[in-house]
């Protein structure tokens, strides 16, 4: 396996890295024709939006991850509303405002109680809950002279859960349910930020199975039907409210940090149904065999994230590193001497039989990545 560009914690741990810069789709091309790998995984969107599967796929390449026009379920919460609702999808009520007058009407007419959503990527930072409408006002001003366009939501309530599928055209095959703990702070309290922590699977009242059928396979067909045939994950956001679930958005790839607490989950041989995905032959091979037991991942951020810039510092490990899954993200330096970056840094994940053992092993071993600026919330896996 190879990671592009990877990061100096996956080099450390053994994994080995190439530079890249997933921006520049031709140095993506150049790349997968010197390494020839047997699957290409695509893990972030940008790439995908901007068509980097189209292009490996046209150079002969087995492909994990929708093309461009796919990629705008992602890419556009205005292209997602149609096709939720072509598909018949429940989601929350909305209006798009391209203008004063209309950000103003349509805050009205839910009553004040609205979420705010940029059309474009925004890398998580493109939603703002407010909580009445002279802040949905005042916000909403201010982001239609920053995106130019927006989409206006009724506001929901109720415990959120992700539900994700791999899916190739018409056929899907779920993977567990996953919560992400999206707030900063505990009690689900502070700024959204790219995710604080993950535990899966999730129980809840309805079944897996209920909720792939009523917010995966839908737009999986939808899809096909408009000449754009999914190939990928599909991750859906669901919120369980009082009227029942709403599907609050969609991503085309594996969501951060649920897919953290699915590896160990997941079967050894979890590759070989990604590569059917991306081959097409996912037709009729059952559902995946999970591993028992929960695995709950608790992210290790700079103390000032998500806002402002923190200085790297020096990571120490403690030794031996209790036992886990350790998956590192936002550090720069070298393999033996890395330093944290401003923003997540890693992700620490332990299973269990049970939920609090799953808990006290991913604090354990996030207890052992030290610098002076680390934080994390206390609470992930606790409800
Ligand atoms: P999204 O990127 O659309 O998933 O939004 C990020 C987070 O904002 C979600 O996980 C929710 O916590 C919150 N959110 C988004 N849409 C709504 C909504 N209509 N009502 C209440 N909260 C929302
Ligand atoms: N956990 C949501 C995402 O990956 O965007």
């Amino acid at each position: 396996m190879v990671a592009a560009p990877g990061n100096p914690g996956m080099a450390q741990a053994g994994i080995e890295t190439q530079p890249l810069d997933l921006t520049d789709l031709e140095a993506v091309c150049r790349l997968a024709d010197q390494l020839r790998p047997d699957l290409v995984v695509v893990g972030p969107e940008a790439p995908l939006v901007a068509g980097v599967a189209d292009h490996l796929r046209h150079l002969g390449h087995a492909v994990l991850g929708p093309s461009a026009a796919a990629a705008r379920l992602e890419g556009s919460k205005a292209f997602a509303k149609g096709v939720m609702a072509a598909a018949g999808v429940p989601t929350a009520g909305f209006e798009m405002a391209a203008s004063r007058s209309e950000l103003w009407a349509a805050i009205d007419r839910f009553g004040g109680q609205v979420a705010l959503k940029a059309d474009g990527l925004a890398q998580g930072k493109g939603v703002y809950v407010a909580a009445n409408a002279q802040e949905a006002r005042s916000v909403g001003e201010g982001w239609l002279t920053r995106f130019g366009r927006l989409v206006v939501e009724e506001r929901l309530g109720g415990p959120e859960l992700s539900v994700q599928a791999l899916v190739s055209g018409d056929d899907v095959v779920a993977l567990p349910l996953a919560r992400d703990y999206k707030r900063r702070f505990d009690g689900d309290r502070g700024p959204n930020t790219g995710g604080m922590g993950a535990m899966a699977p999730v129980v809840c009242s309805y079944p897996a199975e209920t909720l792939v059928e009523l917010a995966i396979r839908p737009v999986a067909q939808q899809m096909s039907r408009m000449g754009m045939p999914l190939c990928g994950v599909l991750y859906a956001g669901l919120m369980l409210t009082a009227e029942g679930p709403r599907v609050l958005e969609y991503n085309v790839r594996l969501g951060d940090p649920e897919t953290q607490v699915l590896m160990p989950l997941l079967p050894a041989d979890f590759p070989d149904w990604m590569a059917a995905a991306a081959l097409g032959t996912l037709s009729g091979v059952g559902d995946l065999p999970l591993a028992s037991g929960e695995a709950v991942g608790v992210v290790v951020v700079a103390s000032t994230y998500p806002e402002g810039e923190a200085e790297p510092e020096a990571i120490e490990l403690g030794a031996p590193l209790p036992p886990g899954l350790l998956f590192w993200g936002g550090v720069s330096g070298e393999p033996g001497r890395l330093l944290s970056g401003s923003g997540r840094v890693a992700t620490a994940v332990g299973t269990g039989a049970s939920r609090e053992s799953a808990r006290q092993a991913a604090y354990r071993l996030a207890a052992s990545l030290r610098f002076p600026g680390a934080a994390c919330r206390s609470d992930v896996g606790a409800s």
